[in-house]
């Protein structure tokens, strides 16, 4: 049966960091991977983890099965950081949370629980989008349908077009968004816009999906959660996929979430009762490490306050790195205009660098970025490397 199996296509990032590794430039620079980099290039632990990790390895008394779901502490806190622990949403038992193995897993749950309860609904998500998102819901049975997303000759969010878009999705059909940093643009809707989705989201009686991996990268744990609370305050039903991969740095721990928000209790409890079933015959239960690191610091308040300073060093960074680069181009004489880089969120960045460009870049300067859009991860540049990248930007973008 293998022998007849041809090769399956690989991932286009992932071709891109072996490509890296193997370039023997001492000066190469890696923007294409998506994970987080401090400015020694390296992804290091959150010191509240190890210090979690301590107090968990002190305390923990058996390995045994987690439930189904997860454990109650874990929910709670997930539901507190990503609803905001003021809502009314959760004193009404609206919200009922699944603990998943990464944001991937919370996909697929959601995914797995649509085609059950919702098997005729589409799946629409933006153009474009993170590659595995219509692979998700394409593999689990349901039909995908892209909106418009980006407007590339402007470099920024084409919201009116998008507005219209999903104006014109059927009832009943389910919209993805991100909540944050969108991945690949970092072009997210306003809270102003975001008000307006939600408007167009309860008239055309929508169902939300919002795929929540990079909460407090783009301006801050809160402020990130604009976008769900707008969702939340006006739509009667929503599910949230967590991820706490980038957010915790707690990538190989497989950490994450799938929130569902129901009209009442019952409704939630019934909608968690299916939520397990997918579960149940998926991977059965969760592993406990990731979450237990999670629901240590989320319910240490010194802990919590470490946590928080990290991710706001990182979100700066972020930031400062734009700033820079905005700059280094500027310095380097680069004539196009770059600014938009600074007003987009999180890790990743549209350049709008062409494939050509890109190439180059890549052939002739060792800076490997994804070739869609010139995508780069911001967090992949140091104040050291900027002046590097920008004078190799400024050979390809105004050639001589
Ligand atoms: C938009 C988006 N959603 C979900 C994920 C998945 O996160 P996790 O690694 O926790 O499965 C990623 C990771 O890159 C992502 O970019």
């Amino acid at each position: 049966m293998f022998t007849q199996l041809e090769m399956a296509p690989a991932d286009p990032i992932l071709g891109l960091e072996e490509a890296f590794k193997k370039d023997p430039n001492p000066r190469k620079v890696n923007l294409g991977v998506g994970v987080y980099k401090d400015e020694s290039g390296s992804t290091p632990i959150f010191e509240a983890v190890k210090k979690a990790e301590q107090i968990i390895l002190a305390q923990e008394k058996t390995k045994n099965y987690l439930p189904i779901n997860g454990s109650p502490e874990y929910a709670k806190a997930v539901q507190n950081l990503v609803l905001g622990a003021d809502t009314p949403i959760l004193s009404a038992g609206r919200a009922t949370t699944v603990h998943t193995p990464g944001g991937t897993g919370g996909l697929r749950v959601a995914a797995d629980f649509l085609k059950k309860v919702k098997p005729d609904a589409k799946v629409w998500i933006s153009s474009p989008t993170w590659p595995n998102h219509p692979n998700i819901f394409r593999t689990a049975g349901l039909a995908v349908e892209t909106y418009p997303y980006y407007d590339s000759a402007a470099n920024r969010l084409g919201f009116e077009t998008m507005l219209n878009a999903i104006q014109q999705i059927p009832n009943g059909d389910v919209l993805l968004l991100h909540g944050s940093c969108h991945n690949p643009t970092g072009s997210d809707p306003t809270p102003a816009q975001w008000a307006q989705i939600a408007e167009v989201v309860t008239a055309r009686k929508l169902l939300p999906l919002i795929d929540f991996a990079y909460q407090g990268l783009g301006e801050g744990l809160r402020q990130d959660a604009a976008g769900v609370e707008i969702l939340a305050a006006a739509a009667p039903e929503l599910l949230i996929a967590s991820s706490f991969s980038k957010n915790f740095g707690l990538y190989n721990e497989r950490v994450g979430a799938l929130t569902l928000v129901a009209e009442n209790t019952t409704a939630a409890s019934a909608a968690l009762s299916h939520l397990k079933i997918c579960v149940r015959v998926n991977y059965s239960n969760p592993p406990a490490h990731g979450a237990n690191i999670v629901t240590t610091i989320l319910q240490t308040p010194e802990l919590q306050a470490d946590w928080q300073a990290e991710v706001a060093t990182m979100c700066q960074r972020i930031q400062q790195m734009r700033r820079l680069f905005v700059q280094g181009l500027a310095a380097e004489g680069v004539q196009r205009d770059f600014s938009f880089i600074e007003s987009q969120h999180g890790m990743f960045s549209y350049t709008g660098l062409n494939k050509e460009q890109v190439k180059t870049l890549r052939e002739q300067y060792s800076i490997y970025m994804v070739e869609t859009g010139g995508r780069i991860n911001v967090a992949g540049m140091t104040p050291a490397n900027i002046p590097v990248i920008s004078k190799a930007i400024a050979a390809v973008c105004n050639p001589a």
